[in-house]
């Protein structure tokens, strides 16, 4: 039995984020439903899931089986998992986990939506910037409604920031700081404020080191050398690539509005995303990509210089 007594998890949603949300989901033993918005996406995300575990049993393998997976539990995850297209289908889940991309109106008419079809679990959305009590009214019952910030990407980001909104009840609070624990994450608790606790601190850090390289202060790969004096993992440009220039773009806009100008994005981020150059999703941003492996920076991020 699991800690948060859930027994089926639905996923909106496929792409970068719900496709690791409902790996983790599967494989902590809830029967996973995921939706999106065709069968051909559906299809796409699942054999990016399936490449996932896969990676998991090869670490198993490599590891004498101390890291990873088993095979059998690559299987089983696979069994508790299924598709549909309609929303409708997600009615018998008893808690929802939305991440669909990051656009107020689409998260709350997707809200809207499940209110209107009488959904009576809980819902949940992996929204980076969206104000959570925002999302809570078009969803009309904000005591089952709540933010879970999963970190990318999901089955290896151990962190998961968990927002209640104005009216969030203590028992929808505690089901899901357990639901963290059935998925093995360690909850963050924070307030529903502009950028909640981690993009707070993680989006003006990305801008700064944006406008050094705008500056002319230090290379792209050179500011991404910086941090890791800092022993991160990533470097900031790489990772803003990786996380989806649109999605920085829009939560630097989320920042700027609820807390002031210091908070304004930079001009490189902003021509980047006009230009269509959203990073490894479109396989150009600071970096070229091959697939999800960087390829060297991208030659006209190198040349562009303001002061
Ligand atoms: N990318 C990150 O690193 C990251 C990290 C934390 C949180 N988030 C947040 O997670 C959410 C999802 O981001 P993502 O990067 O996975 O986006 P994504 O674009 O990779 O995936 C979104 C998926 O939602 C699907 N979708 C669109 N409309 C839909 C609908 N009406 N019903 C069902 N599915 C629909 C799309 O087809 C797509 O498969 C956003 O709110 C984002 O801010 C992203």
């Amino acid at each position: 039995m699991s800690e948060s007594g859930l027994g089926k998890i639905g996923v909106i949603g496929i792409g970068v984020m719900g496709n690791g949300i409902a790996q983790v989901a599967a494989q902590s033993g809830f029967t996973t439903l995921v939706t999106d918005i065709s069968a051909e996406v559906l299809e796409r995300g699942l054999a990016n899931l399936d490449k996932s575990l896969s990676r998991l049993v090869k670490a198993h393998e490599k590891s004498g089986g101390e890291k990873g997976i088993s095979p059998v539990a690559k299987d089983e995850a696979l069994t508790r998992l299924s598709t549909t297209t309609a929303l409708e289908d997600l009615l018998s889940c008893d808690l929802i986990i939305e991440a669909a991309p990051e656009k107020p109106e689409l998260k709350e008419g997707i809200n809207r939506k499940l209110a209107e079809l009488d959904y009576k679990g809980i819902l949940v959305s992996n929204t980076s910037g969206i104000s959570i009590t925002r999302l809570a009214a078009a969803f009309g019952t904000p005591e089952r409604f709540m933010g879970m910030h999963f970190m990318n990407p999901v089955p290896l980001q151990k962190g998961v920031e968990i927002i209640r909104g104005l009216a969030t009840s203590d028992d929808t609070f505690e089901k899901i700081v357990a639901l963290c624990h059935d998925m093995g994450k360690i909850e963050i608790p924070a307030e529903d404020k502009a950028g909640f606790a981690i993009n707070r601190m993680w989006v003006p850090f990305v801008n700064e080191a944006i406008r050094i390289v705008e500056e002319g202060v230090a290379s792209v790969d050179d500011v991404d050398k910086c941090t890791l004096c800092l022993a991160h993992k990533m470097g900031p440009l790489m990772t803003a690539d990786y996380v989806g220039l649109d999605t920085m773009l829009f939560i630097c806009d989320v920042l700027e509005e609820e807390l002031g100008s210091a908070y304004k994005a930079s001009p490189l981020l902003k021509r980047l995303v006009e230009s269509g150059q959203l990073g490894a999703k479109t396989g150009i941003g600071f970096y070229s990509w091959d697939g999800y492996r960087a390829a060297g920076v991208n030659p006209d991020v190198a040349r562009y210089r303001i002061k």
